[in-house]
């Protein structure tokens, strides 16, 4: 079944200016790319994304480098998105991440990690809904 997720280049990887690079390792592993845009979250902005997250340590942190720059959210369709997108990201510490992943190739810490993919389908939804209205969406298919 096709489902959708939402990658975030994150500001690390637009200040090292590899963008063409994580997108073109994102469309050769098969993804579609429905929409995509470059933009810049207040903190506040950032900690709604990640409010699923604000009780842990490194909220403050995470919010903060999050809107320390631009980013480009992108949303993507693919059969099992999820769960092939976490594939080819690797996993949050670069350092863990296997050979050949966007983060091993790309991230430099656990937070400054370059690149987000959602979790589950359901945060996929709010997750592109967050960042495209599903009119932008639906265009790129006319
Ligand atoms: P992401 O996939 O965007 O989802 C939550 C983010 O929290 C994660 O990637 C990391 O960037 C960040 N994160 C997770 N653990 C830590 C940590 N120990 N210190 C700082 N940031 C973290």
């Amino acid at each position: 079944m096709k489902q959708r997720t939402l990658a975030i280049i994150k500001p690390d990887a637009v200040k090292k200016n590899v963008v063409g690079e994580i997108i073109a390792a994102i469309t050769q592993a098969g993804f579609t790319v429905l929409n995509v845009k470059m933009t810049r979250l207040s903190p506040a902005q950032a900690g709604n994304f990640y409010e699923v997250h604000k009780e842990r340590g490194f909220y403050g942190e995470l919010c903060e480098f999050m809107a320390s720059g631009a980013i480009v959210p992108i949303a993507l369709e693919k059969e099992n998105a999820i769960v092939d997108f976490r594939a080819l990201i690797g996993s949050t510490d670069p350092a863990e991440a296997a050979e050949g992943t966007i983060r091993r190739s790309f991230a430099s810490s656990k937070g400054e990690n370059a690149i987000h993919g959602s979790d589950s389908a359901e945060n996929a939804a709010n997750e592109i809904a967050f960042f495209f209205a599903e009119s932008e969406i639906v265009a790129n298919r006319s």
